[in-house]
């Protein structure tokens, strides 16, 4: 199933409303997230920054963490919405390739504007995938 432009618009809002709500006091650059599962669920995400660096949580990963810890693990679609447009980290395009590589990347601006439509199978090639574990 795809999703129409008013669906993948509504995502794309959804998480530069949340952006709102990122925690952001040492970067200053809030991320927002918004997942859709193929059941039409939505669940948001935003970054959450840490006086210790490095526990840092980004927003993408918030969105995935809030699914799965549901119990939904199947993914249509994830937008994640910068100020200007920014692309997922490598983190976190290996934890949206754990659930599936053909799930739609929207990245968008600060204004709410699409500025690249991708896959995660496009955003981290070669990934390595739960099938790739021999003792699964
Ligand atoms: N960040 C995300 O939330 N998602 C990404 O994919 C890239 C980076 C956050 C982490 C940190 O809070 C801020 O952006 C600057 O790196």
């Amino acid at each position: 199933m795809s999703l129409t432009k008013a669906e993948k618009q509504s995502i794309i809002d959804l998480a530069n409303m949340a952006r709102q709500r990122a925690y952001v006091p040492y970067s200053k650059y809030p991320v927002g997230s918004a997942l859709r599962t193929k059941a039409g669920k939505i669940y948001t995400g935003v970054n959450i920054e840490n006086a210790a660096y490095p526990q840092t949580m980004c927003a993408e990963r918030v969105a995935i963490f809030k699914a799965v810890s549901e119990g939904e693990m199947e993914f249509e679609a994830i937008s994640v919405v910068t100020d200007n447009g920014g692309s997922p980290c490598g983190g976190c395009r290996q934890v949206m390739a754990e659930f599936g590589l053909d799930t739609i990347v929207l990245m968008a601006d600060g204004n709410g504007n699409l500025v690249k439509e991708t896959t995660v199978k496009e955003l981290l090639p070669e990934a390595f995938t739960p099938e790739k574990l021999v003792n699964k």
